[in-house]
């Protein structure tokens, strides 16, 4: 493949009230919108499955929501010209206690082939607690499963990032999330971006960190339990943040919005049909964005170095008392051909910002006769002589992404590598994070 899955997906807005009905609406609102060539998997989540197995063992449709079984559904999004995908556990119950693959890897892989699905997305519910603690064989035996089926299927492997999944599943898994889930709060997605953008180095063309599915245009609850409170859905402009950190970091892009919705917010739509930023995906080199710089300036309140780990629980905030204070972060991703996609995002402050970005002093990019574009169209100045870039009126949690190609001349870029994996270390701050999201995941083990 050439980048990662791009669709939808029935979990963020949905969870188990979903129909056939509904995702065909979704598949056709795809079409209608004119994102099919952006977005063309339509992944069914958990709650699809009857809470029986069939006389043979087979898993087979819930015969309320999927009244013409599984096969039917995909046959009429693959008539759209859309991709499907699917939903298992790697246990014996999903999330949600339902029937799951453990002990049928081989058959549940067939019988999924057999219906025509192209992604299995398999979650890690329904183990024992001795099996909870290393996931891995059987996560592999379904990578197996899959390859012995005559379809391609693309397998995501959703580990909530507790077992190490990019270390075991780096090579079998395309996919393999990094993370517990998200929810509709713009801090919770930075905390997965927080987590994840030391990963990179796991991200590889074909295997890639799923920072999980997105919150664009999709309102909720806190944490995703119905008793915490309702939360405002992102805003544009956090919305476009969102969609282009996912970008940048190579991450799977999977909606989560009612496309289908006579109220659709068409600014969304216009947002989320950004090919420019989602080719970035599909560079050939496929080297995932780091977060090359911090700019900061005033009275931040945030450790900025423990920002991969615990303290990214709290989100940090400018002391408005003591004055504004600026937090911006430059994130560089690099292209083939010598080019460098560079995102300017005002993370810290309440002011909008011009931003200056020195390409030598702060990127280590050196390079003659550049072509910079910005792909949100905002304005920019570029200074060719003193190589300087300079994003105005960046709006707060507002951001946005160049891209530099050199024309002719001499290149270097020496910024921030894609660093080794092997030197990968967990540090203490992770640790902590680890055991908490270990503790969270408690509710989910088969007791
Ligand atoms: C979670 C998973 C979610 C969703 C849910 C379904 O474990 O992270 O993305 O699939 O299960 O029960």
């Amino acid at each position: 493949m050439a980048h990662p899955v791009r669709g939808w997906n029935t979990w963020n807005n949905y969870q188990c009230n979903i129909t056939e009905d509904l995702i065909l609406r979704q598949a056709q609102a795809i079409v209608d919108l004119n994102l099919s060539h952006l977005y063309n998997y339509i992944v069914i989540d958990d709650c699809w499955m009857s809470p029986e197995r069939s006389l043979s063992n087979e898993l087979q449709a819930d015969s309320n929501s999927f009244p013409n079984g599984m096969k039917s559904i995909a046959d009429k999004v693959h008539d759209l010209g859309l991709k499907i995908g699917l939903y298992t556990s790697i246990g014996e119950t999903t999330c949600e206690g339902l029937p799951a693959s453990h002990g049928y890897y081989y058959l549940d892989a067939a019988t999924i082939s057999g219906w025509g699905f192209d992604f299995l997305k398999v979650d890690t519910c329904g183990l024992t607690r001795e099996q909870m603690f290393n996931p891995a064989p059987f996560y592999e035996q379904m990578g197996v499963a899959l390859k012995a089926q005559e379809r391609d299927i693309v397998y995501n492997v959703c580990n909530w990032g507790i077992w190490e999944p990019w270390i075991f599943a780096g090579d079998f898994a395309a996919s393999w999330r990094t993370t517990t889930d998200i929810f509709p709060t713009f801090w919770r997605v930075l905390q997965i971006v927080d987590y994840s953008e030391s990963l990179a180095p796991f991200s590889k063309p074909g295997h890639y960190n799923d920072l999980d599915m997105l919150e664009v245009g999709v309102s909720g609850t806190l944490f995703n339990w119905e008793w915490t409170p309702k939360i405002r859905p992102l805003t544009h402009v956090e919305s476009k943040t969102h969609l282009s950190l996912w970008a940048i970091m190579n991450s799977p892009i999977v909606l989560g919005l009612n496309l289908a919705s006579p109220d659709l917010d068409l600014k969304l739509v216009e947002i989320l049909s950004n090919e420019k930023l989602l080719n970035l995906q599909a560079d050939p080199i496929q080297r995932p964005a780091r977060r090359q710089l911090v700019k900061t300036e005033g009275p931040l309140i945030a450790p900025t170095s423990l920002f991969t780990g615990f303290l990214t629980m709290l989100p940090h905030f400018c002391f408005s008392p003591l004055g504004d204070c600026t937090y911006v972060e430059i994130w560089t991703k690099q292209l083939s051909h010598d080019a460098l996609a560079v995102m300017v995002f005002n993370r810290g402050s309440s002011k909008i910002r011009d931003v200056k970005v020195s390409l030598k002093e702060d990127l280590h990019y050196s390079c003659e006769n550049l072509i910079v574009e910005d792909v949100w169209n905002s304005d920019f100045s570029y200074d060719d002589e003193l190589y300087t870039l300079t994003a105005s009126k960046v709006a707060p949690q507002g951001s946005t992404v160049f891209i530099l190609t050199p024309s002719s001349g001499i290149c270097s870029y020496n910024g921030i590598q894609h660093i080794d994996a092997n030197n990968f270390k967990i540090d203490s701050n992770r640790l902590v994070l680890l055991l908490l999201l270990w503790f969270i995941s408690l509710r989910f083990i088969k007791s």
